[in-house]
């Protein structure tokens, strides 16, 4: 087999400088928490495909909604049409959000998502005539998406757009307030600035593709509370943490604070196809229905709503109804706190954290991830570390055995590290 990702004719990776990165493994089939490779190995998966196979690979109630709405009508345009299983969706997500949370616009990724709920917030005070609130403000740690605009809210350094500096605008960058002295800072930096600002942007209770570092629920209602104060819409990203990953079926539930604008990905479809939502408060909707045509959300994604992932979406939130998926997540979180605790007396371990179907490894440093992905491989578990963590978020139908594997893998690979 080749040595290096370069080998690879045509295709070009994620976040790989594919002239050092190893040349991928080949998946060639899924199942439950299993993915099979095209050498025949099978692997426990400990990520369920980047956070979003929540209900495990290949669930018949998912491929059975594919199936038949593949053969009625995989896709039709939503502009000037609209179809059942968009309409169905649309108003299952509201009723399942909190407060007024009930408009709801489909895209096909998590950073389209974000990408609109900005441009939800900075034109919802455009039409209300206060033009001098276009910023947004984030978190340092903050992760939201690859695309331009994400960019520059994301963390400027852990957010792996530092290259670009100068090419991204330039928003509001705070601390998260999860200490006293940061809340000050905050409170200063909006009474100072909070005049320009559209929107504060936050991931709920986990800051994801950073590093997986938690905050508590107080922080989001220290967030609610402020943007209240200061006419801020609150945008919270759940792109990784809705559905369940945390405990709750959205984290921000876990706070009692309703957003103004949420966005949703990922686990939206179980893990099957793309599709994201930006949900917005009644009140900002409003703000949009007038006689004059600039006025409207000048946006439409020509997939945006796609019936197919629609359907799979509808399916995927019969299964958080019929199957017991936060009973499962518990489960997960209890048996992860059991078993990674070990790992810390390991040498170079710095943190073990749960948070819901969320278990991280923090080491002091980490320099050799694909060395690492490599022994986990040898361990026949599908583990990606990433930054200086080492982290798992498996599927809620994992079974306590497959749980184990991987727990079990992640100790012995990092005592033979150290
Ligand atoms: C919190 C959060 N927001 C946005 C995104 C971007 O989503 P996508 O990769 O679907 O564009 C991610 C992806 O990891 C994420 O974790």
């Amino acid at each position: 087999m080749p040595h290096s990702a370069a080998h690879l004719p045509h295709l070009w990776l994620p976040y790989s400088q594919m002239k050092t990165a190893p040349y991928p493994v080949e998946a060639i089939q899924t199942d439950g928490s299993t993915i099979t490779l095209h050498d025949g190995r099978q692997l426990i998966d400990g990520v369920a495909s980047w956070w979003t196979a929540c209900h495990g690979y290949n669930h018949p109630h998912l491929r059975c909604a594919i199936t038949e709405q593949a053969q009625r009508m995989p896709h039709i345009m939503l502009g000037g049409m609209v179809h059942e299983p968009a309409l169905t969706l649309a108003s299952r997500l509201s009723s399942l959000l909190p407060g007024d949370l009930e408009r709801v616009f489909f895209t096909d990724s998590g950073s389209v998502a974000m990408e609109v709920a900005c441009k939800i917030a900075v034109q919802f005070h455009l039409n209300r005539g206060t033009p001098n609130r276009h910023k947004l403000l984030s978190f340092r740690g903050g992760y939201h998406g690859d695309t331009l605009g994400m960019m520059a809210i994301c963390d400027p350094e852990e957010g792996m757009h530092s290259l670009f500096g100068d090419a991204l605008p330039r928003q509001v960058l705070a601390d998260l307030p999860t200490t006293s002295a940061y809340l000050a800072e905050l409170e200063q930096l909006l009474e100072k600035r909070g005049h320009e600002i559209a929107a504060m942007i936050t991931e709920p209770l986990v800051q994801g593709a950073g590093g997986m570092v938690f905050h508590t629920p107080q922080t989001l209602r220290h967030l609610r509370r402020l943007c209240d104060q200061h006419g801020i819409l609150l945008i919270i990203d759940e792109v990784f943490t809705g559905f369940g990953r945390t405990g709750h079926l959205f984290a921000s539930e876990e706070a009692g604070i309703v957003p103004d604008i949420v966005a949703l990905s990922k686990a939206l479809t179980g893990g099957t196809l793309p599709l994201a939502a930006t949900i917005a408060r009644k009140s900002i909707f409003e703000a949009f229905l007038s006689d004059n045509p600039l006025h409207a959300l000048m946006h439409g994604p020509t997939f945006m709503a796609n019936p197919l992932a629609c359907a799979v979406a509808n399916a995927s939130l019969d299964l958080f109804e019929r199957e017991p998926r936060l009973e499962q997540v518990h489960a997960i979180a209890q048996q992860l706190e059991h078993e990674l605790v070990p790992c810390r007396t390991l040498p170079g371990v710095r943190d073990v954290r749960v948070k819901g179907a969320i278990g991280v490894v923090e080491l002091d440093q980490l320099d050799d991830a694909p060395a690492l992905n490599r022994a986990f491989l040898d361990e026949a578990v599908w583990i990606r570390p990433f930054r200086r963590i080492v982290y798992l978020t498996p599927a809620f139908t994992i079974t306590p055995d497959e749980l184990s594997r991987l727990t079990g893998a992640i100790y012995r690979v990092l005592k033979a590290r150290s």
